[in-house]
């Protein structure tokens, strides 16, 4: 209601003074509608042990919290620089197109394929797990003839069969995961990639998984095109997709007949950006890449040898404790990723059950099984900044403690034993 400031009369021509009383009135009622407290995000405290996002440093969290530079601030260009020399480094290539592309993994998977692919190409996409059936998807929508192969979730191509599939179909372009973190299986493809090239292919890799995690080359192994993400072993949030392209992919996305199916992911634009040019393409997520600057540096820090040989014990110490609990590993002997466990769910045991009673009782996000191994395996993650021997040791002793009380196992405090045998030892 408008309360008449004084001295107003009902008919006469308000003055000016008056106007303005009533102008600041107003607005005061309206601001006092408007600050009605709202509360403030608060989160609970979760230890990340699922396929990802994993647990992130406070170093990398408090980068994101500086201020903002603008995208094309001479401070956020030397940043953008220094993001790909790291990059760099870690992918272990001298592509100077290697950039962090804004969005998630399956923005990289997008990036790789749609700039790679033209209308009727032939792409091999070798199908072991989810992701390999998402970069069928991704394939197809960009125009391409996609040729899958498939073996069984869980397992591995051996170059022989890629070879076969080769030879038999001619691609322009074979894709596959490195690291299928659906299923936990650690995909050999440096012979695939010599295959592929002797016969004329390219070969794009999936690196979410891995990056950062165990060794990826991709310029010892010759790899084309490569993408991954951030919130798996960088331990940084979700948010950008490490990319990278060699010489081959660069030639075949110059010789492009038609335009990029994808305004936003077409790399003759936003080439533009990460490089000298400078080009305005899009608004760079300012934030994420502060985040991703920080932990590559710690990354880089640590060292990448040791980062893996740290993923490698603690993977032994947690399936030294999955063992003592009698439990089995759902990928083949031998492809097991370190980073990504994916165990078999005991007969008898229902995986939501657990699932629950971890998260409630001690805060552990573990993952489900996806696709045909929904409900009948865990994922549990130990990437990055979350592989440790506290993650795993508070994993095995919930995991036991909630078998137990299902009368799924006996044994009491077997399992952290048994992964601290493996500590003991590595300690020499
Ligand atoms: C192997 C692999 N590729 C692609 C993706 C897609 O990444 P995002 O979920 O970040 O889009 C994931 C995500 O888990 C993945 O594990």
């Amino acid at each position: 209601m408008i309360r008449w400031p004084v001295g107003f009369k009902g008919n006469t021509k308000p003055a000016l003074p008056f106007l303005m009383a009533l102008f600041e009135q107003t607005l005061e009622t309206e601001i006092m509608s408007q600050t009605k407290p709202v509360p403030e995000l608060t989160v609970q405290n979760r230890v990340l042990m699922g396929p990802g996002p994993s647990p992130v440093p406070p170093r990398v969290l408090a980068a994101m919290s500086l201020p903002l530079y603008g995208h094309l601030d001479p401070e956020f260009v030397k940043l953008m620089d220094q993001t790909q020399e790291r990059l760099r480094q870690v992918f272990k290539t001298s592509n100077r197109l290697t950039l962090a592309v804004s969005g998630t993994g399956s923005a990289g998977m997008e990036a790789v394929v749609v700039n790679l692919i033209e209308p009727g190409d032939k792409m091999l996409v070798c199908v072991n797990g989810v992701f390999g059936e998402r970069m069928c998807d991704v394939a197809e929508r960009a125009g391409a003839q996609v040729i899958r192969i498939d073996r069984p979730y869980g397992q591995v191509f051996t170059p022989e069969e890629v070879e076969l599939a080769i030879k038999l179909h001619h691609p322009a372009l074979v894709g596959i995961v490195h690291a299928e973190t659906s299923t936990g299986a650690w995909q050999p493809v440096e012979e695939i990639a010599r295959i592929a090239h002797e016969n004329g292919a390219m070969i794009a890799i999936d690196t979410v998984t891995s990056l950062a995690g165990v060794p990826v080359e991709i310029d010892g192994w010759d790899i084309d095109a490569v993408y991954s993400g951030t919130q798996k072993c960088l331990s940084c949030p979700p948010g950008l997709a490490p990319a990278s392209f060699g010489e081959r992919a660069m030639a075949k996305i110059k010789a492009r007949k038609t335009k990029v199916q994808s305004w936003y992911l077409d790399l003759t634009m936003i080439e533009k950006y990460w490089g000298s040019d400078r080009f305005y393409h899009h608004t760079a997520p300012i934030s994420m890449n502060y985040a991703i600057f920080e932990a590559l540096g710690m990354v880089l820090e640590e060292g990448l040898e040791a980062r893996h040989a740290r993923h490698l014990l603690n993977h032994q110490a947690l399936a030294a404790g999955i063992d003592a609990l009698g439990m089995k590993y759902f990928t083949q002997q031998g492809h097991r990723l370190p980073q990504l466990n994916c165990v078999v769910i005991p007969d008898g045991v229902d995986d939501m059950t657990v699932r629950r009673r971890l998260l409630a009782e001690w805060g552990i996000e573990i993952g489900g099984g996806l696709g045909p191994v929904k409900g009948k395996a865990w994922r549990i993650g130990l990437m990055g900044h979350g592989s440790c021997p506290e993650n795993v040791r508070l994993v095995l002793g919930a995991l036991e403690t909630s078998l137990r009380d299902l009368g799924a196992v006996k044994s009491e405090g077997a399992a952290v034993a048994a992964a601290d045998s493996i500590y003991t030892s590595a300690r020499g």
